[in-house]
C-alpha cells in the first residue's frame, strides 16, 4: 500500500502562544483530510502546547543535541523532544547547515540520538546554486546524504525521511522544475535502496521543499518519488499550509 503523501510544516524561528490558534486550525483541518500525513515542527516552546491541544496532526522538532543530557547551556536533547510530546525532529536542515556549522558527521550523530529516543527523523539534504549550475548538483547531494544518513537498525526504515531542499529554492519563490526534482528524488530513492535494499529503501518517503505552496503542490507532489512536502513560510497560516495538505490528498497516489 503506498504511504499516505507527508505534509511537514516547519516553523522555523516563528510563533508565539498566540499561533496556537493557527495549530487548532491547522489540526481542525487535517481530520477532514485523513488521506494526508500532516504534521508541524513549531519551536521548541511550543511543542508541548501543540502536542496537547492535537488531535490529528503530528508534532516534532527542528533540531536536537546529539547528546542525551550534560553540561550543554542552551541546548535540547531528543529524549527532551520526546518527552515534551515530539515524534519526529528535523536535522540537518541548511539553514543549521550555514548558520550553525554542522557538518555531516554532526547531523548523523544527530540523527542516531534522535532514533535511540524513539523521534522519527527528517533529514535534509540540497545544494547551492553555485553546486546546482556547476552541474555537480547530483553527486553532491547524493555524498551528502550518504555521509548523514544514520545507521538504520533491520525494519526501522520507515522511521526515517529524507527532504530534499536545494537550498536556492529555500525562502526564495524560486522552485526546481519537475524534472530536476524527478532526477534527483530518483537517485536519492536509488541510494536509499542500495543502503538498506529493495524492500526498506522504498519505505523512506523522500519530501521536497523549498518555495512549496498551494499554487504549486500539485505540480510538485505528483513527480514520481516525491511523496510529501516539507514546507516553511506557506505553512505559518492554516489557509496556505492546508491549501497544500489538499493538493496532496488529490495526488494520484494519494
Ligand atoms: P520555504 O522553506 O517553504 O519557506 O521555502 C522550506 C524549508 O526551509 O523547509
Amino acid at each position: 500500500m503506498p504511504l499516505r503523501p507527508y505534509i511537514v510544516g516547519n516553523w522555523k524561528m516563528h510563533g508565539t502562544r498566540a499561533m496556537l490558534s493557527e495549530a487548532r486550525a491547522i489540526d481542525r483541518a487535517a481530520q477532514r483530510h485523513m488521506k494526508v500525513e500532516v504534521a508541524i515542527a513549531p519551536p521548541s516552546t511550543l511543542i508541548h502546547p501543540v502536542h496537547r491541544e492535537a488531535e490529528q496532526i503530528v508534532v516534532g522538532a527542528q533540531d536536537c543535541h546529539d547528546q542525551e543530557s550534560g553540561a550543554h547551556t542552551g541546548e535540547i536533547s531528543a529524549t527532551m523532544l520526546a518527552d515534551a510530546g515530539a515524534k519526529f525532529v528535523i536535522l540537518g536542515h541548511s539553514e543549521r547547515r550555514q548558520g550553525q556549522g554542522e557538518g555531516d558527521a554532526l547531523v548523523q550523530a544527530k540523527a542516531e540520538a534522535a532514533l535511540a529516543a524513539g523521534l522519527r527523523v527528517i533529514l535534509c539534504c540540497g545544494e547551492s546554486e553555485k553546486t546546482r549550475d556547476s552541474g555537480s548538483a547530483l553527486t553532491y547531494v547524493k555524498k551528502q546524504l550518504k555521509a548523514s544518513l544514520p545507521e538504520i537498525p533491520r525494519g526501522a526504515a520507515e522511521k526515517l525521511t529524507v527532504a530534499y531542499e536545494p537550498i536556492w529554492a529555500i525562502g526564495t519563490g524560486k522552485t526546481a522544475t519537475p524534472a530536476d526534482i524527478g532526477e534527483m528524488h530518483a537517485e536519492i530513492r536509488a541510494l536509499l535502496v542500495e543502503l538498506f535494499g529493495e524492500e526498506e529503501g522504498a519505505e523512506v518517503r523522500i519530501l521536497y521543499g523549498g518555495s512549496v505552496k498551494p499554487e504549486n503542490a500539485g505540480e510538485i507532489l505528483n513527480v514520481p518519488e516525491v511523496g510529501g512536502a516539507l514546507v516553511g513560510g506557506a505553512s505559518l497560516t492554516a489557509d496556505s499550509f492546508m491549501g497544500i495538505a489538499l493538493a496532496a490528498g488529490e495526488t494520484e497516489e494519494g
